[in-house]
């Protein structure tokens, strides 16, 4: 029999497959259609310290082999999400959560984070300045490896939780922003989020989105992701969560060849609810045919 377990600082999975934040809401409508605990976990709607209705409307455009989203971090705030989510999960999820946190100041990202951690519910952080969707917070932290790493070492410093901060891709450097996030006491990383893009309606001669651009996702994004685990992977010592575009059984081994210890599936949850379910059943078929026993043997494997 295979093993499918992984370990991100002192969790265990029973497998590397996490549903990604923003797809899968708290897990309700997921856990309507099927049992969600055959996840290794899942990552919760990015939550920032106060409610936010989000961006205006519409939010989604489609593009070739993926999607466009500019939601704006919609969520009911730390407090609801502490008071009613974490508690409705712990009925339907009975593993740890990720608690994906954002925010527009390192004060606000570390009180945001400090009342999620509370949860016995809450496995780890994922510190998120990689949305490219809202203004002054998000991706403004992320694109900045001083701002990173300030935040890095607020939120540390309020939390006891592991704390993995979620990269973005629109860098010019990865493995720069991920050096200083580990520096800066990092226990993990997780990447990728969404690449900047846009659509124009050719009848409106407008952008497709009313926020003008959003986050591309899908599995067009896939193999940039995969590129950039494999370089962050050589660039730091703590573990790496890989995401992007993943959206089968082999995918997931190849994010882990590139040094992923665990891998995120965001899209794929859209045009298919089952995928995350699909993909920890074809786990153990893949497993064997490409000649794995143990999941955790193979990460970074693609390393000299
Ligand atoms: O717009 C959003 O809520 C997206 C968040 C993210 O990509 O982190």
């Amino acid at each position: 029999m295979v093993n499918t377990s992984v370990a991100l600082s002192g969790l265990v999975l029973d497998n590397p497959v996490i549903a990604a934040s923003g797809v899968f809401g708290y897990g309700r409508e997921f856990a309507e259609l099927y049992d969600i605990n055959i996840l290794g976990s899942f990552s919760i709607k990015g939550t920032t310290l106060l409610p936010r209705f989000g961006n205006p409307t519409p939010r989604i455009a489609e593009t070739y082999a993926g999607m466009i989203n500019s939601v704006g971090l919609q969520n009911p705030g730390a407090d609801k999400v502490l008071e009613e989510e974490l508690p409705n999960i712990a009925k339907i999820f009975r593993k740890p959560v990720i608690a994906n946190v954002g925010g527009f100041s390192a004060e606000q990202y570390a009180l945001c984070a400090e009342k999620l951690a509370a949860a016995p519910n809450v496995g780890l952080i994922e510190l998120n300045i990689s949305c490219p969707n809202v203004h002054g917070g998000g991706m403004a932290f992320g694109t900045d490896p001083a701002a990173a790493a300030e935040v890095t070492r607020a939120v540390k410093a309020a939390v006891s939780k592991p704390v993995y901060v979620k990269l973005s891709p629109n860098v010019t450097d990865i493995a720069e922003m991920a050096a200083a996030v580990e520096e800066a006491g990092a226990d993990g990383i997780s990447l990728i989020n969404t690449l900047l893009g846009m659509r124009i309606d050719l009848r409106t001669r407008r952008p497709v989105l009313a926020a003008g651009m959003g986050g591309v996702s899908g599995p067009a994004v896939f193999p940039v992701a995969l590129r950039m685990v494999y370089q962050v992977y050589e660039a730091v010592s703590v573990p790496v969560i890989g995401m992007g575009g993943v959206s089968s059984a082999e995918d997931v081994i190849e994010m882990m060849l590139a040094g992923a210890t665990a891998v995120e599936i965001g899209a794929a949850n859209l045009t298919d609810p089952f995928c995350c379910r699909d993909i920890v059943n074809a786990l153990p078929a893949a497993m064997k045919k490409y000649g794995i026993e143990n999941l955790s043997d193979i990460i970074g494997g693609a390393h000299g």
